[in-house]
């Protein structure tokens, strides 16, 4: 009886839309960390994570698990690991195959409308001088119907999850930092606009601590 309940909890219902997400901040080069940890700590972001990733199942590799430090409150805490016997703390789950959790979240989503409902396109405005040409988005609807943001996965890193993720993935959290972070050894796969369609940006963000400005950014695969 466990294995059977356990497999339907551990892979949401049946016949249930479920969206795979990635977010993650990178920097002009798409860094995302270095030695285990994030390049800059800019509070904003960090809230806007936890605002997006509440209540959702997140999944993360081993090294941002330890990086992190501890479970994730008020969220499934998902972690992958090619080493059998980590260890995890009760409560949170380990998977030693990525490629099976999701391709089985994939084959048990029943994609009814595939990409939710209309999500608003950006339009060109007149900037303040007259000239058209900038490039604003209007208000957006999110994409993904209420199901499908209940049955949201984030995944939240690190680099070599994000890779292999990033195939599975349908809607990217990116927040772009507009800087360049020196000495960073993890990075975030090149984002193919061709592939991908940036449907939301917000207005920027200032962190004086750090002195730099970042935009949260919203790309929907593009079918
Ligand atoms: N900027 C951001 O938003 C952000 C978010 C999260 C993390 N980070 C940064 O990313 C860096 C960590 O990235 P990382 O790549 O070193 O570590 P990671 O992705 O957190 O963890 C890697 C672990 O996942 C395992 N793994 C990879 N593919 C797998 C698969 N298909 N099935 C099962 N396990 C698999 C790896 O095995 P192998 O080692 O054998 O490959 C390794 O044990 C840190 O600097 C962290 O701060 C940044």
């Amino acid at each position: 009886m466990g294995s059977e309940c356990e497999t339907n909890r551990n892979y949401s219902e049946k016949n249930q839309r479920i969206m795979i997400s990635i977010i993650v901040a990178i920097d002009k080069q798409n860094a995302i960390g270095r030695k285990n940890q994030l390049l800059w700590h800019l509070p904003a972001d960090l809230k806007y994570f936890k605002e997006k990733t509440l209540g959702h199942p997140v999944i993360m590799g081993d090294k941002t698990f330890e990086s992190i430090g501890r479970p994730l409150p008020n969220r499934r805490n998902i972690v992958v690991s090619l080493i059998k016997d980590y260890k995890v703390p009760e409560g949170v789950e380990l998977y030693t195959d990525l490629g099976a959790l999701l391709t089985k979240l994939k084959e048990e989503s029943v994609a009814k409308e595939p990409h939710g409902v209309e999500v608003k396109k950006m339009t060109e405005v007149e900037n303040e001088k007259g000239n058209k040409g900038e490039k604003k988005y209007e208000s957006e609807r999110e994409i993904g119907s209420e199901k499908e943001r209940e049955n949201e996965y984030f995944v939240i890193g690190g680099a070599s999850v994000y890779r292999f993720a990033f195939d599975y993935a349908d809607k990217l959290y990116i927040t772009q930092i507009d800087a360049i972070a020196e000495d960073p050894d993890a990075f975030f796969p090149a984002i193919d606009p061709t592939l991908w369609d940036l449907y939301s940006v917000s207005e920027p963000q200032y962190d004086a601590a750090n002195n730099i400005t970042f935009r949260f950014l919203k790309y929907r695969r593009r079918k």
